[in-house]
């Protein structure tokens, strides 16, 4: 306790961000190794096929500006894409949906459930943790204004763990939260201006063991595989984070551990960095309710395509009776675990596309310029195999 209380004075709060540096420039140097130039090539060559065969699906002329940046034309109608990045919401809005405290402030406004949750910074450390003392459980530790699971901590219940976790989100944002962690299953339920286009359920990243190896064997066998997969299944490797350390640690388990032969080890709670094996469909699983707080969440935060994601035990029944939350509202949501997953996936990009080219052609109408395209048809739906 007395290293802790250090820490809150002004020059042990030097040393935390001292850290907070150093493990951002650890990623930064991992991004630019062959693994993580692969895993940018795989990225840009699947998008590069998703947008493309949604292009031929609507009968569009697609072509490439440069890098990832296409240029689909259908009649006068035209949009661009590049990767996730589309027309379909502003910048504002995209700014407005990464700032978590404030997407939170909105959705409660909603009535909608969100976690209990505290801003921070390395500065008012104190703060977050006289915040937790007050409610009994786990924490998750986030970037305010994080993505892909960089930085967050799950499993936190101590003053020393907030600290550590603290010094890991701030690799990423100098504004941090610490929140109540929601039990059950992660669900990413895709939206189109309202509608539903698809819905799966994320599990965490997993190995199974061989009886020999080592887990943090297992976890290099798991990348390798993943980047030799190519395009669908290597975008995304297992990093080795606090949050890997501590869910581990939870199973009694640590890096250097020999698992027996057959068990599933779970390597993470934050699921970001899971594989197509872990997803599967949920579409058919979710009760109304709980689309329906998607799309309220989705239009609180004015977001045409969203991410939605929601966390609960029982997708069957509403939030308020399985203590589920709405976690987040992403834009530019990523396609791979619509496209590729344990069961059959849906080729979101088809509807999207002509969502967008629809989006172009009320522009074309709108500015009075002559002879705008027909409208693509609404909606197209393809399940890839
Ligand atoms: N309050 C929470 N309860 C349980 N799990 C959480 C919570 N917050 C984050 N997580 C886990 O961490 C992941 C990343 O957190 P998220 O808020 O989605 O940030 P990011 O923008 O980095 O994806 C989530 O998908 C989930 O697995
Ligand atoms: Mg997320």
């Amino acid at each position: 306790m007395a290293a802790i209380r250090q820490l809150l004075h002004k020059s042990g709060q030097e040393v935390l961000k001292a850290f907070a540096i150093a493990i951002r420039a650890r990623d930064w140097y991992s991004r630019q190794r062959p693994e993580g130039q692969l895993l940018g090539k795989h990225r840009s060559q699947f998008y590069s096929a998703v947008w493309r065969e949604a292009a031929a699906e609507v009968g569009a002329n697609v072509e490439l500006l440069h890098d990832d940046v296409f240029e689909i034309r259908l009649g006068q109608a035209l949009t661009r894409t590049r990767q996730t990045a589309t027309a379909a919401d502003d910048p504002v809005t995209l700014d407005v949906a990464a700032n978590k405290p404030l997407v939170y402030r909105l959705l409660s406004k909603r009535g909608l459930r969100i976690p209990n949750y505290c801003e921070f910074t390395l500065g008012s450390i104190g703060q977050a943790i006289a915040y937790t003392k007050q409610f009994a459980g786990e924490w998750v530790v986030k970037p305010a204004n994080g993505a892909a699971g960089r930085g967050a901590t799950t499993g936190v219940v101590t003053a020393f763990d907030l600290v550590r976790a603290a010094i890991a989100a701030a690799a990423y944002d100098s504004n941090l939260l610490v929140e109540q962690q929601a039990q059950g299953d992660v669900y990413r339920l895709l939206y189109l201006n309202g509608k539903l286009l698809d819905a799966v359920q994320r599990s965490s990243p997993s190995v199974l063991a061989d009886g020999r190896s080592s887990i943090r064997k297992l976890i290099q066998l798991e990348n390798q595989a993943r980047l030799k997969s190519g395009p669908l299944g290597g975008q995304t490797l297992i990093r080795r984070d606090l949050d890997l350390h501590r869910t581990l640690a939870k199973q009694g388990l640590s890096l250097c551990s020999v698992p027996k032969r057959g068990t599933v080890v779970t390597l993470k709670t934050v699921i970001n960095e899971n594989s197509a094996a872990d997803n599967v469909s949920a579409t058919g699983k979710l009760c109304h309710s709980i689309i329906e707080d998607g799309a309220a969440a989705a239009d609180a935060i004015g977001v045409r395509l969203a991410g939605v994601d929601v966390i609960t035990r029982d997708p069957r029944v509403p939030l308020e009776q399985s203590g589920g939350i709405i976690l987040e509202v992403n834009t530019t949501p990523g396609y791979h675990y619509h496209y590729h997953r344990r069961d059959r996936g849906i080729a979101v990009a088809i509807p999207i596309l002509s969502s967008l080219l629809l989006q172009a052609t009320e522009k074309l109408g709108s500015s009075g310029e002559p002879g705008g395209a027909k409208p693509p048809d609404a909606v197209i739906y393809r399940a890839t195999p």
